[in-house]
């Protein structure tokens, strides 16, 4: 535990040597499909993006370890002045984010705020469709976040979700093209929709998949919408800097844009993810 006093004392120091940043924060490349239409709605906000390449996917890991690996990024992202993080990642969301506001928020960092994707994209369900499926990680699936948002929203709504062992490593490993990406979402979306013919809407449940969106769609009935979150999360997080002020106060409105990543190979996959060319990636340790 971090004596009381000594936070304070960080936290004003910080503020005067500090530029305040949204902090946006994924287990590698699929967060920047969330920051980029961040980006087009709110085009003042700067920006800093940290991907922990070096440790993705974390979707196949244990609670624990998604909890320290993220915590680990929201703490630096901390240090670097953000008064706000996000993190984009609907596994981090799932398996950290509750703990981190529990147990680390109020006594050590009473004044910052993290928010997740799940939330967003359960609300956006809720009030669209009676009857979903997700696409996700096995750790989304297995702690169940998206069922109990559902019902908390709208107990009415049905869900169905699957997890997708193998799509996240495919991804950040740049073989979104080969046949085995193909044969792999072929047999997910079967699985899934055929044990469940009433799905009206599904949502690409991980921010790595907008990547092979095309894929998605082109196994999936044309009746049924597909979803992905980077717009849905861009309008909450405005509303929510819209009823905070005090937090939108609190970033700097220059546009500054940074790039963060714990991975070596800083390859043009980011640039892929984002739609737009990133040259500045730093590294982060
Ligand atoms: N982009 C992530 C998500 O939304 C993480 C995928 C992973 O690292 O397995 O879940």
């Amino acid at each position: 535990m971090v004596p009381q006093r000594r936070v304070y004392v960080d936290n004003f120091l910080r503020s005067w040597f500090t530029t305040y940043m949204l902090g946006i924060f994924d287990s590698g490349f699929g967060g920047l499909t969330v920051l980029k239409p961040i980006h087009e709605l709110l085009p003042k906000l700067s920006t800093i993006y940290l991907g922990d390449n070096a440790r993705a996917p974390y979707g196949v890991r244990s609670q624990d370890e998604i909890y320290r690996y993220t915590l680990e990024g929201v703490r630096f992202l901390f240090e670097q002045g953000c008064p706000l993080v996000l993190l984009a990642c609907n596994t981090a969301s799932a398996q950290a984010l509750r703990r981190i506001q529990e147990e680390v928020m109020p006594s050590e960092f009473p004044d910052r705020r993290v928010l997740g994707v799940i939330r967003p994209a359960a609300e956006y369900l809720a009030s669209h469709a009676t009857s979903v499926g997700i696409f996700a990680t096995p750790a989304t699936v297995k702690s169940n976040a998206y069922v109990e948002e559902l019902q908390k929203l709208n107990p009415e709504v049905s869900v169905s979700q699957l997890a997708c062992p193998g799509l996240t490593d495919i991804i950040e490993a740049g073989k979104q093209d080969g046949e085995n990406c193909n044969q792999l979402i072929k047999h997910f979306t079967s699985e899934l929709l055929d044990a469940n013919p009433s799905i009206e809407q599904v949502l690409l449940g991980c921010t790595h998949f907008p990547l092979i969106y095309d894929k998605f769609r082109n196994n999936i009935p044309k009746n049924i919408e597909v979803l992905v979150q980077g717009d849905i999360v861009a309008n909450s997080l405005k509303h929510y800097l819209d009823r905070h002020p005090d937090i939108l106060a609190r970033i700097d409105q220059s546009g500054t844009r940074q790039y963060f990543t714990s991975g070596t190979d800083i390859s043009p996959l980011g640039s892929i993810f984002y739609g737009e060319e990133i040259d500045q990636w730093k590294t982060f340790k």
